[in-house]
This record gives structure tokens, C-alpha cells and sequence, in this order.
């Protein structure tokens, strides 16, 4: 059977070959133009004048297109209309599009949105989350989930602490930038190729700003070269822009940002700041907990509500939290609107408890793995969440008892704890954190998905479905469920683009569900061709339905034996229908957004990662040494893809936490767009030892496909163990008690500015 098993994404030869078909590799007709966007270079202000004259008459310019040239709306959010395309007369960030230029050819276009003169009359700025707290800036309302009695019961706590938390963004840095290409179809019409997580809120953006229905537009995707919730909204902006121009030109148009121009203009992880105040007992049992969330969410909504929605239910991480407040502010500032990135808030929420339970564990000289286990969710009792979901599925316990034996923990800790002690320049440190994320987007609607098989007359299987492939392994994993549906090798089947004209209505690829939700869908769909054939076997054969089988491109009829193939061909010829629609939507969420209580997450998936790092107190400079990894994913439709997603997801958590470091300068303009100054980790991050683990004979006790966990985000938030390792190697370079005050990321300069707290602030 295809589902289960390591088998290698259906593109990675083509990956490797060069060969996948990218967005920009797509063959262009000779008639296509080139866009580029002009942008502000002030945060805040009034557009007092904007002579384009020289924009328009530079070499190879075709248009240059205005808000006056948008026919429908000119507006590319989705859940507020607060997204102008180009902005119109209010500028709310430095790089937000202005204009965009069409050229016949792409440096043309890129010089010629150059040459724009503006006149700028120049409002105040709020940059940052403090000062947006402090001006009460906010873009929609606080949210807070109470439990308890938290501030009685701080009062009466035996041991108290107060503290902050500060955590940066990050960049996507998805290899392929954003990218669409809008092709002009008859009749008004418009085929639009968009390197999108979203195709179908692509498809409704674009129909509004062309002013025109949803059945005139087709939004298609092949693959995305990265997403990473980057193109989840944002992908909107740039379809819609070059679908403008290509409408007024009649021209096909591609618009591609370059790097620069791709990290400039499009939103990011939202940096994070938070308070808390924590009451705890003699073993460190936190007994009460307050925590203020505040998140930069920029100058517009996105998916700011949503995002900052889910850092409010994971606060909790794996502990239970009986008496607690937690507070969430999204704040409105005069930068970039920022928007989904690999965890959605859930990260930034993780972070913060983590420290919370360092803080603990260093108060009390306890070792961190003792208080964090000391507070982890029960089984059986103290095992509800702040918000009344039950955790039902807590295999925490499991999977910290084992990681901490298969890593040496313990000795490892006295290993540490000896080189320390005889080394003062190099030091070194080690934490163990787990991971507990929920599954299910926390808005209930978008748990729903479709797809499309069609079966044709010779046996092989064309697979549809609502979900995107952005190197996350979507595709081969639903067709592995599609092969098993029919019993048929997976070479019978082909992994077709995603086409909002082939399954509608479909929700982003995020929160982790793809597979989740495509692969049920798509397992309907199949199951309901093969109850088909299984009727028409019976009728013909004279058989029982448990009589017929489907395994290995075979159909077992009774006594006969027929392949997949000729039993298509036969079930043709007697018209019977051998293309069918699946349709699917998770079972069991809801949420009470007045009590805010309710049962968000279909279930949890869980993880945890033992990480040693070594410091160097010189220069700051850090180094991964070692990280173990026993991480959670149910039954695993593909182990191969999921260690990948693990693997690939805490790097990416460990980039997020260490180097990545997104820096505005005082106007508000960000000076780190460029890998020379924003350092994603390298192959050579990597640490020399990995132990990489896939908890074993762990199937989800809920019913998903073939009782699989989603894998796609949790595994980023393992990376927390780095930070803690870190903070362990600061601690072992202060004096025994001295506080640690590092920020994420815990870049070589923070670190040193940690372990050297008196020194002149020479990096401030
Ligand atoms: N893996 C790769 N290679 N590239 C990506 O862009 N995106 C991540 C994750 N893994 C991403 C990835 C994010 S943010 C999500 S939500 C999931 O994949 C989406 O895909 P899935 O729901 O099919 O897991
Ligand atoms: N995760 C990712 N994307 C989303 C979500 C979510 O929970 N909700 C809306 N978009
Ligand atoms: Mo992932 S942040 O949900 O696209």
C-alpha cells in the first residue's frame, strides 16, 4: 500500500533536474510585459504631488497604472478592505506600492518605476509595539481569555516574578520571490498563474479589482518555490496588480518582485513583546499566570486578527495553566502589514511561556526539565486548557521521558556543567523544550476542502484537489491516499496544477492542514468511483460487495481476477461515470467567540527537541552542536516528507531565533532586505549531530486520513530549544543569579550584550 511509506516528493527530480515548472518559467507569449511597482520611501504621510512624467516616457514603457486605472476595487485585503493596491493619496509604510510600471521588458520596467518624483507631506510614525502601546494604537479590538482567579491568586503565590519577552520577526525568504502572470482571456475573461497559497481568495481579489465576477477569472498553480505564509494573503497584492495592467493593455503582464523589493514591500512574521507576571510553588507549579501579548501587526489588518487569535490559545504551550489572564494587543503601526509565517503567532506565545518556565527553574536552581515537566498538562486530570478544550491526546509525557533518555540528558547536563566549569571563553548549554500546537485553522470555515479524480478509460488516474504544493510534500501525500483508495500503484496517478476552475471554493494551504483536509477530500472523491465500480462488479458478477477488492491495480471479483484497467474500460463501456468531486470538512471545532471558550483544534500534535550549543564569549558568536528530535505526527502518510518537514521547519524556527534580524531605521524604512545583512541559516548551520525521530506506533486518536497528524508548522517551534540552549551557555558566563536578559533572536551581538550586562552598550 502507497500510504505509509517513504517515498520521495513526486517533484524532486524535477527540482533537481531543473525542470519544475516555476511561475517565471512558464513560456510567456512575445506580446507580454514586464511590471514593476513604485513605492513610497516615508512611513506616513500624504502623497502631495506624484509626477510620473518621467516614469511614462522612459524606454520600453507600455503604462504606468494608478488607483484611476483599477476598474473594480482597489483593495487586496481579505478580511478587512483595508489593502489598497496602490495607495491613494495616504501612504502607511516605507515600500508600499504607489504605482506600477509596464515595460517590454523587465529592467526596463524596474528602471523606469525609478524615476517617479513624489512630494510627500510627512504625518508622525509609529514604529514599534512599545510605542503603538503607549499611543493605545490598535487595529481591531484586545481579546482576553480568563481563567480563575489569576490576580487573587498571584497575591498569595509563595514565589512570584515579573518579567518581559521580546521576539522578533522574520522574513519568509522563500527562494522563488512573489510572482504572478496575467494572461487576457476573450470575452473579459482572465487566467492569472500566481505563486500562491490561496488561489481561490487570488481569484475573488482579482475578479473585485478588475470589476468582474469570480466565474471570469482562473487562478492556477502549479508549485510555489516556498510559501511559508507569506503567500497565504499577500500573494493577492501582486495578482492583482499585473491582472490590472494586463486588463488596460490587453497584454499578457508578469509582475516578479526581486528580492529587495519582494522583503521591502510584503508583510512578515509579526514581532512580539510581552509582560507576565508569574506565581509559582516551592517545585516550581506555576499556580498563576498573567501575560500581556502585543503584536506589530503593521498598518493593516491581513491576518493579524487571526494570527494574533492563536497566539492567544497557546500561551499554554504543554502545561496547564489553571488560574491565568492572557491579554492580546494588535497593535497598528506605520510599517509593513505583516501576516501568516510557519506557526501563526503560535510560536511567538511559545516562546514566551518558555521563558516563563527558565525564569521558574533559575529562581528556584532547579533544572528547567523539572519545572516544565513538573507543569505539563495531565492525562486524565488537570488536562483542559484555559480555554476549555479538553487534551485529550497528550502524549508529551511519552515523548519527553524517551528524548531524555536517547539524548543522555542528564549526563549530558553534568558533561556541560564540567566544561563550563574548566572553560571560560567557550561555553556551552543545553535545554529540552516541547511542543504542543493545535491543529485546525481557528476560524472554523476554512476547515473544509474538495477535490477532483477523474478515472480514464485506460486505467490511470488524474488527481485534483484544493490544496498547493510549496515544496511541503501536499501533492505526493494525497496522491499516496488517492492510490490507496483504488488500489493502484502511484504511478497511476498525476498530480495536476491547482485550478480554481477545476475545485472551487477552497481554502488557503496553512495551518498546517493540507494534507489533513485534501487528502479527506480526495479519498472522497476516489471512494466514491470505486463504490461505483463496486456496484456495477456486483451487478455484473453476481457477487457481494465485501467480495470485490481493490489492491495493487487489481480487482478481485469473487473467484476472478481483473486488472484496474480493464475493469475501467468494461465499467465505460457501460456508462458508468468515472470522474467524481470529494468534499470535506472537520469534524467536532467550534468557538464561542463571546465566551471564548470552545473547541478550536480538531486535536494537537506534539514534539520536542533537546538542542547543546556552544558560545563564544568574545564575539557573542553561537554554534548548534547537537539537536535530538522526537516529533509527533500521528500515523505518517510518508516518513520521508515529514522528517523532511521537521528537519527543514526547525531550521527555519532556528533562522527565526538566532541570526534572522529584521532592523527598520528611524524613518521607518527597513534596512535589512538583502541576504548580505539578514542571515538565513545555511547548509552549514546544521548541527554536526542530529538525531532525527518520528514518534512511532502513535496514530492519531482522532479519525484523520489514514489517522495521520499535520507536520507542516510544529516542528519550526522546536527550535525554541535553541534559544534555551543559549540562554543556558549565557548563564554559565554571568555570575551565578545574574539575571539573563537575551531577546529573540539571540544574534552574536544580543548574546554578547547578555554575558556583558555592565559593559558599555557599544552595540546598542
Ligand atoms: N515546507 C516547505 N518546503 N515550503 C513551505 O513553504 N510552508 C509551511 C509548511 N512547510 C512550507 C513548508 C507552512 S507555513 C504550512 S502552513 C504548511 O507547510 C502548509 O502545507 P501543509 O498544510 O500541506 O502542511
Ligand atoms: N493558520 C494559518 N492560516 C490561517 C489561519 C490559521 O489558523 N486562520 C486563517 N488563516
Ligand atoms: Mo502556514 S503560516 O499556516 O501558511
Amino acid at each position: 500500500m502507497s500510504v505509509g511509506r517513504a517515498i520521495p516528493h513526486d517533484s524532486a527530480e524535477l527540482h533537481v533536474s531543473g525542470e519544475a515548472l516555476y511561475c517565471d518559467d512558464i513560456p510567456t507569449p512575445s506580446n507580454t510585459l514586464h511590471a514593476a511597482f513604485g513605492i513610497s520611501t516615508i512611513a506616513h504621510g500624504r502623497v502631495r504631488e506624484m509626477d510620473l512624467s518621467r516614469v511614462g516616457a522612459a524606454a520600453g514603457v507600455v503604462m504606468v497604472a494608478t488607483p484611476a486605472d483599477i476598474p473594480g476595487e482597489n483593495n487586496y485585503g481579505s478580511v478587512v478592505h483595508d489593502d489598497p493596491i496602490f495607495a491613494d493619496g495616504l501612504v502607511q509604510y516605507a515600500g508600499q506600492p504607489l504605482f506600477a510600471v509596464a515595460a517590454t521588458t523587465y529592467r526596463a520596467a524596474r528602471k523606469a518605476a525609478s524615476l517617479a518624483r513624489v512630494e510627500y507631506e510627512t504625518l508622525p510614525a509609529i514604529l514599534d509595539v512599545r510605542s503603538a502601546l503607549a499611543a493605545e494604537s490598535y487595529l481591531m479590538p484586545s481579546e482576553r481569555i480568563v481563567r480563575g482567579r489569576p490576580h487573587e491568586r498571584l497575591a498569595q503565590a509563595p514565589h512570584r516574578l515579573r518579567g518581559s519577552v521580546t521576539i522578533g520577526g522574520q522574513d519568509h525568504f522563500y527562494l522563488e520571490g512573489q510572482i504572478a502572470l496575467a494572461l487576457p482571456q476573450e470575452g473579459g475573461g482572465m487566467l492569472v498563474h500566481s505563486s500562491t497559497q490561496h488561489p481561490t481568495e487570488v481569484q475573488s481579489i482579482v475578479a473585485h479589482a478588475l470589476g468582474t465576477s469570480a466565474h471570469a477569472v482562473s487562478v492556477q498553480c502549479r508549485r510555489m518555490g516556498g510559501g511559508f505564509g507569506g503567500k497565504e494573503s499577500q500573494a493577492a497584492l501582486i495578482a492583482a496588480a499585473a491582472a490590472v495592467i494586463a486588463r488596460k493593455t490587453g497584454r499578457p503582464t508578469k509582475l516578479r518582485l526581486d528580492r529587495d523589493a519582494d522583503m521591502i514591500i510584503t508583510g512578515k512574521r509579526h514581532d512580539f513583546v510581552a509582560d507576565y507576571d508569574v506565581g509559582f510553588d516551592d517545585r516550581g507549579r506555576i499556580v498563576a499566570l498573567t501575560v500581556m501579548l502585543a503584536s506589530r501587526c503593521g498598518y493593516s489588518a491581513d491576518l493579524s486578527a487571526a494570527v494574533n487569535g492563536r497566539a492567544l490559545t497557546h500561551v499554554d504551550n504543554t502545561y496547564f495553566l489553571e488560574h491565568v489572564e492572557v491579554i492580546s494587543h494588535r497593535c497598528k503601526t506605520h510599517t509593513v502589514s505583516n501576516t501568516a509565517f510557519r506557526g501563526f503567532g503560535g510560536p511567538q506565545a511559545l516562546v514566551v511561556i518558555e521563558q516563563v518556565m527558565d525564569e521558574i527553574a533559575r529562581s528556584l536552581s532547579l533544572d528547567a526539565l523539572d519545572v516544565r515537566r513538573a507543569n505539563f498538562y495531565g492525562v486524565g486530570e488537570r488536562d483542559t486548557t484555559y480555554y476549555g478544550q479538553k487534551v485529550e491526546d497528550n502524549v508529551i509525557h511519552e515523548i519527553t521521558d524517551r528524548l531524555e533518555r536517547t539524548s543522555r540528558y542528564r549526563e549530558r547536563r553534568a558533561e556541560v556543567a564540567a566544561w563550563n566549569a574548566g572553560n571560560t571563553v567557550i561555553k556551552r548549554g543545553l535545554a529540552l523544550t516541547p511542543v504542543k500546537f493545535g491543529i485546525s485553522f481557528t476560524a472554523t470555515q476554512f476547515n473544509q476542502a474538495g477535490a477532483l479524480v477523474n478515472v480514464y478509460s485506460d486505467g490511470t488516474v488524474l488527481l485534483n484537489h484544493g490544496g498547493t504544493e510549496m515544496g511541503q510534500g501536499v501533492h505526493i501525500k494525497v496522491a499516496q491516499v488517492v492510490a490507496a483508495e483504488l488500489g493502484v500503484p502511484l504511478a497511476a496517478i498525476r498530480i495536476t496544477t491547482t485550478d480554481t476552475s477545476k475545485v472551487p471554493n477552497t481554502s488557503a494551504t496553512a495551518a498546517s492542514s493540507g494534507s489533513d483536509l485534501n487528502g479527506m477530500a480526495a479519498q472522497a472523491a476516489a471512494r466514491t468511483i470505486r463504490l461505483r465500480l463496486v456496484d456495477y462488479l456486483c451487478e455484473k458478477h453476481d457477487v457481494a460487495p465485501d467480495e470485490v477488492l481493490f489492491a495493487d491495480g487489481s480487482v478481485t471479483v469473487g473467484a476472478r481476477r481483473l486488472s484496474f484497467r480493464e475493469v475501467v474500460a468494461a465499467a465505460y463501456l457501460a456508462r458508468i461515470s468515472l470522474s467524481s468531486t470529494g468534499y470535506y470538512r472537520t469534524p467536532k471545532i467550534f468557538w464561542d467567540k463571546a465566551a471564548m471558550t470552545g473547541r478550536p483544534f480538531f486535536y494537537f500534535a506534539y514534539g520536542a527537541a533537546v538542542s547543546e550549543v556552544a558560545i563564544d564569549t568574545l564575539t557573542g558568536e553561537t554554534q548548534l552542536l547537537r539537536v535530538d528530535i522526537l516529533h509527533d505526527v500521528g500515523a505518517s502518510l510518508n516518513p520521508a516528507v515529514d522528517i523532511g518537514q521537521v528537519e527543514g521547519g526547525f531550521l527555519q524556527g532556528v533562522g527565526w531565533l538566532t541570526s534572522e534580524e529584521l532592523y527598520w531605521n528611524e524613518r521607518g524604512q527597513l534596512r535589512t532586505y538583502a541576504p548580505s545583512t539578514y542571515k538565513i541559516p545555511a547548509a552549514s548551520d546544521w548541527p554536526a549531530i542530529a538525531n532525527v525521530a518520528l514518534l512511532e506506533r502513535a496514530p492519531n486518536h482522532e479519525e484523520t486520513i489514514h489517522r495521520s497528524k499535520a507536520v507542516g508548522e510544529p516542528p519550526l517551534m522546536l527550535a525554541i530549544s535553541v534559544l534555551h540552549a543559549i540562554r543556558d551557555a549565557c548563564a554559565a558566563a554571568l555570575p551565578a543569579g545574574a539575571a539573563i536578559d537575551l531577546p529573540a533572536p539571540a544574534t552574536p551581538e544580543a548574546v554578547l550584550r547578555a554575558i556583558t550586562p555592565l559593559a558599555p552598550r557599544v552595540f546598542a
